[in-house]
């Protein structure tokens, strides 16, 4: 008989209240400190961050970016290497017209307005390779690491796969549709059996825009339809100071973003490589486990609202010290759906339920999942795989327009023209809470097409909504309110660690839920316990553990002043470490 069926609880801590302040609360016996923010140097020859006006164009590829997001850490010879996205950019704070004089008048669509401003952002986004390391009991970054790397909107990389070489593939600057530059909106994050970072490519769109026409050719069109690629973009203003984004000039350029990207964090000088294979969507996280015949498999979500759940399974078995070149090349990508019975299949991307060549189901994944019918989500964030038991559990973040209709009384549908209507797995109507749903694939095999799902839980709030589905599920208790759900890992213990990236107003339908932050979830009795609450203006997202299990890495993701460093200076997203006070592992 195990502690669990004896009904001892899984939970190391005591749940926290709530919070509406400018700082980080953990629970009772636990303690925080930043590791490193926004600008803080990975070589010595890196400029100093001005508290005022940031960081110069010269040097912004040798800090740490920002918008800390998805994280995984690695032994490497023995040394602890952390690996961090950097999505975006907060353009009202690091743009170097931004109003000093009176932060509070600052525009918040402030946009890059020379080559210079937009090299910059560039150099603020991608991926961080950094070592780490306690020094007199504190954790830092190690300057000067041969390990160190900035991986920017600049960097060469390899293509492979189905799409490698496709004439959709093909820019000027690259005919052979094999190598291009950058990885854009580095959400969540994954890590491979072998060793190596994935780093998931999400809104990329919004770094196009158009000069002049739109492309015209129909695939192309219909392409960025689905995609949201515009002639503005999205405030990054790219395309007017770096053809490459123009589209105009360049329609090709955008089919070349939506990827995963494998990163070696053991080599500094290795290129990373983005797998066509395991499809082109605004992709979270990619979160792995192992076919019951050794396959691997890959779990993937589309975060939009009304797209799809994905994954990918490798032809090839993954053994430990054996050949890793097919394992994210040569396999099957499948999209899910969901039927009201609580159960659900995966279907296969093929040829032949397509009626897609395989270069075009890799790059127009989206509309090879509605060609079979995928069941349209509220909006798929992070995907995690319980280390314990067979299941995986994905954040179904919230979706404001499932269930709604236009002026003719139709129902709203995706980009694609999927319908999303409520359906099972998405039970409420314009769905501002979110939920996570869970699923266990048949006879326990992560290989299988086949598998049974429930809601693990469906945020609400109770002392709004005294009963209905927007009370929440028998999980939710005015003790643990949260909405949102969005980031996730499951540690080695099978606590569920939720963190959140929702409304923090504190008010109406979200009175009592207080600022973003960290939850644990027990799966076995479905309890939630709020662990940690970030500050004020932040989303807490990004999750991994030192090889000891002593020490959890946090990310807080634009955060408003007073944080990090007070009020009268630049906020900063950064990373910090969480520990138990008396020392003992942390999941
Ligand atoms: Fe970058 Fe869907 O979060
Ligand atoms: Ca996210
Ligand atoms: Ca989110
Ligand atoms: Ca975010």
């Amino acid at each position: 008989t195990t502690a669990m069926a004896q009904g001892a609880s899984r939970f190391p801590f005591e749940q926290i209240a709530a919070q509406t302040d400018g700082t980080i609360h953990v629970a009772e016996g636990y303690e925080w400190d930043v590791l490193v923010r926004w600008g803080d140097p990975l070589f010595s020859d890196a400029p100093a961050f001005d508290p005022e006006t940031g960081i110069p164009t010269e040097g912004s590829d040798r800090v740490f970016g920002e918008n800390t997001d998805g994280m995984e850490l690695f032994s490497v010879d023995g040394r602890e290497i952390l690996v961090v996205n950097s999505e975006y950019t907060n353009n009202d704070i690091n743009l170097m017209g931004r109003n000093v004089e009176n932060p509070d008048e600052q525009e918040d669509d402030a946009a890059p307005a020379s080559a210079d401003d937009v090299l910059r952002l560039q150099n603020f986004q991608g991926v961080t390779v950094m070592e780490v390391a306690q020094t007199g009991g504190a954790w830092e970054v190690v300057v000067d690491s041969p390990y160190n790397r900035r991986i920017t909107h600049n960097s060469p990389m390899a293509i492979d796969g189905p799409a490698a070489g496709h004439p959709l593939m093909q820019t000027a600057a690259d005919p052979s549709g094999t190598q291009s530059l950058g990885t854009f909106n580095n959400c969540g994050s994954g890590r491979t059996p072998w060793g190596t970072y994935l780093t998931c490519e999400e809104n990329f769109n919004g770094y196009f825009g158009a000069t002049g026409e739109m492309p015209t050719d129909e695939k192309v069109a219909a392409g960025y339809a689905r995609y949201g690629i515009s002639a503005d973009g999205n405030g990054y203003n790219y395309h007017l100071y770096d053809s490459r984004f123009d589209v105009t000039a360049e329609p090709n350029e955008p089919h070349r973003a939506g990827w995963i990207v494998e990163i070696d964090p053991s080599d500094a000088n290795s290129t990373p490589v983005k797998h066509t294979a395991l499809g082109r969507f605004k992709h979270e996280n990619a979160a792995y486990a192992l076919a019951n015949d050794g396959r691997l498999v890959v779990y993937m979500g589309d975060d939009e609202r009304g797209e799809f759940m994905y994954k990918w399974v490798s032809r090839d078995v993954s053994e430990e010290g054996g050949d890793t070149s097919t394992l994210l090349v040569e396999g099957q990508l499948f999209a899910a759906t969901f039927a009201d019975n609580m159960t659900g299949e995966w279907v296969a991307l093929t040829p032949e339920a397509t009626g897609m060549e395989p270069a075009e189901i890799a790059i127009f994944t989206r509309t090879a999942a509605s060609a079979v019918g995928a069941t349209t989500m509220d909006r798929p964030e992070w995907i995690a795989v319980d280390p314990t038991a067979a299941e995986a559990y994905c954040c179904l973040t919230n979706n404001s327009r499932r269930g709604a209709t236009n002026d003719a009384g139709e129902v709203l549908t995706n980009a694609g023209g999927d319908p999303m209507a409520v359906n099972a797995p998405n039970p409420r109507e314009t769905n501002e809470y979110g939920q996570i749903v869970r699923w266990r694939p048949e006879n326990g095999d992560h290989g299988a097409v086949d598998f049974d799902w429930d809601l693990y839980v469906m945020a609400g709030n109770p002392n709004v909504h005294a009963e209905g589905p927007y009370a929440g599920t028998e999980n939710i208790n005015a003790g643990n309110l949260f909405n949102s759900p969005d980031g996730m890992q499951i540690d080695t213990t099978g606590l569920i660690w939720i963190q959140t990236d929702g409304d923090d107003s504190n008010e109406g339908e979200f009175e009592g839920m207080g600022n973003n932050q960290m939850l644990a979830g027990d799966p076995e009795t479905g309890e939630i316990r709020r662990f940690l609450t970030g500050p004020n203006g932040s989303e807490v997202t990004g999750l991994t553990w030192s090889s000891d299990r002593s020490t959890m890495f946090v990310g807080i993701q634009h955060p408003s002043a007073p944080f990090p460093d007070g009020e009268g200076v630049l906020p900063r997203s950064s990373i910090v470490v969480v520990r138990r006070t008396d020392g003992a592992t942390v999941g």
